[in-house]
């Protein structure tokens, strides 16, 4: 495994008057040539921890290692122009009246003239901006501007590059082809890059793995499919994507968890006793349509997508009442509202979430003093999968499974 290029170790930042606590305990390791981008909404203090590893702000508590050496800690600081980090800020903060070679040469000021304007030209190069080397910023598109604080932060070989928001300024149209080529220059060059976004899209397309941070806190680090298909939390499952969070318990006697939609298995990671209330996620690439599906619903309304038809479907509950699931369906053909369907649970999207009952103190009323319906022996669960479903039964027919024991 490749070293780490960056260790935060319980980094804790306090804004007064309040206090906000804008960086909350935070733990975070980044190791050489990797991509990590960190995730999460407005004011969740994603730049307040760009600005502390770059050295812009000092923390409260905690330490930040950098390489080999600690640069914030309780004996130790060092500031930002001796860190070997550059920055790409969310506005690009170019200088206005320099160049583009001019302003690529800026951070380089302990060489010599011909130096600077040599790693300069070869920085633009790589970046494919060389014929822009006299323009001036303004003259340049937004894409080009990116390309530029890009190859500013790049010229002087930093151990870590950090980006605010890089892709935010840019129009839909332009973004994910400047995201693509911004993310092949960063692999080619083996640069280790931590990069701010509220966006999960892009955060799932470019990274090799993904921070979630809420207010201050950072809720689960993983890699996009982990974050995407296990989410820990209510927060990481509603925020990144789309879900359906089914209410359920926890059966220790048999792994499984017991919701109004079925039993779902294989949830013996969790380790919470038997009897917690938990909550299933289900993505809505979750669902397969087939006559054989044990979930049996109706159609409220659809959005066709082009890739897919995201439909709301009304699932009878066994409470009374319908449940609203949200579906991907095959974009192939057209559905009716009102039109019946039959769905499955695919398990490698069903996960459960596990500090549900501490984020949202629900008492589930989906197991009561039932008995635990046997699995289904012809759906085996997925031995790597945590989570996987064994039956995902309607509430109709799940009743029934009860009665007959
Ligand atoms: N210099 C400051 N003084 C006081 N409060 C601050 C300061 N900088 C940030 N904060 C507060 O700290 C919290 C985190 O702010 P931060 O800018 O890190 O959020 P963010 O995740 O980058 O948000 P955005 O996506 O909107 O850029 C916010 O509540 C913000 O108001
Ligand atoms: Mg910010």
């Amino acid at each position: 495994m490749k070293d780490p290029v960056i260790q935060l170790e319980g980094v804790t930042k306090r804004f007064w008057p309040g206090p906000v606590t804008a960086v909350d305990d935070v733990s975070l390791e980044v190791r050489e040539g990797e991509i990590m981008t960190l995730l999460g909404p407005s004011g969740c203090g994603k730049t307040t921890a760009l600005r502390l590893i770059a050295g812009f702000e000092v923390p409260d508590e905690g330490r930040i290692r950098l390489g080999d050496r600690e640069v914030a800690g309780p004996r130790a600081w060092a500031p930002p122009e001796k860190r070997g980090v550059g920055m790409v800020f969310q506005d690009y903060a170019l200088f206005p009246h320099l160049t583009v070679g001019e302003n690529v040469m800026f951070g380089l000021e302990r060489q010599s003239r011909s130096e600077r304007k040599r790693r300069a030209r070869e920085v633009l190069e790589i970046l494919d901006l060389k014929a822009h080397f006299k323009r001036y910023p303004h003259e340049l598109s937004g894409g080009q501007q990116q390309r530029v604080a890009l190859a500013r932060a790049l010229a002087p070989e930093p151990l870590l590059v950090l980006m605010d928001e890089p892709f935010s300024n840019l129009d839909a149209h332009l973004r994910d082809q400047v995201r693509d080529e911004v993310v092949g220059i960063l692999r080619k060059a083996g640069v280790t890059c931590i990069l701010v976004s509220h966006d999960q899209r892009d955060a799932l397309a470019i990274s090799d793995r993904v921070a979630v941070m809420n207010q201050g806190r950072v809720e689960q680090v993983g890699s996009p499919r982990e974050i995407y298909k296990h989410p820990e939390s209510v927060f990481v499952a509603t925020f990144v994507g789309r879900t359906n969070l089914l209410q359920g318990r926890i059966q220790n006697e048999n792994g499984c968890v017991l919701t109004d939609f079925g039993s779902f298995c294989r949830v013996d990671r969790i380790g919470l006793p038997n009897g917690s209330d938990v909550m299933v996620s289900v993505r809505p690439d979750g669902f397969e349509q087939c006559d054989t599906g044990t979930l049996a619903g109706t159609i409220l309304s659809t959005t066709y997508t082009g890739a897919q038809v995201e439909a709301e479907v009304a699932i009878p509950s066994a409470h009374g009442g319908d449940r609203k699931l949200v579906v991907h369906l095959p974009p192939s053909r057209h559905y009716e509202i009102g039109e019946a369907v039959h769905l499955r649970v695919v398990p490698e999207f069903a996960s459960v979430v596990r500090n549900a009952c501490q984020t949202l103190g629900f008492t589930s009323p989906a197991a009561g003093d039932a008995p635990t319906p046997s699995p289904d022996p012809e759906e085996e669960p997925h031995e790597d999968e945590p989570g996987g479903v064994v039956s995902a039964s309607p509430a109709g027919a799940l009743a029934r499974e009860l009665e007959e024991g």
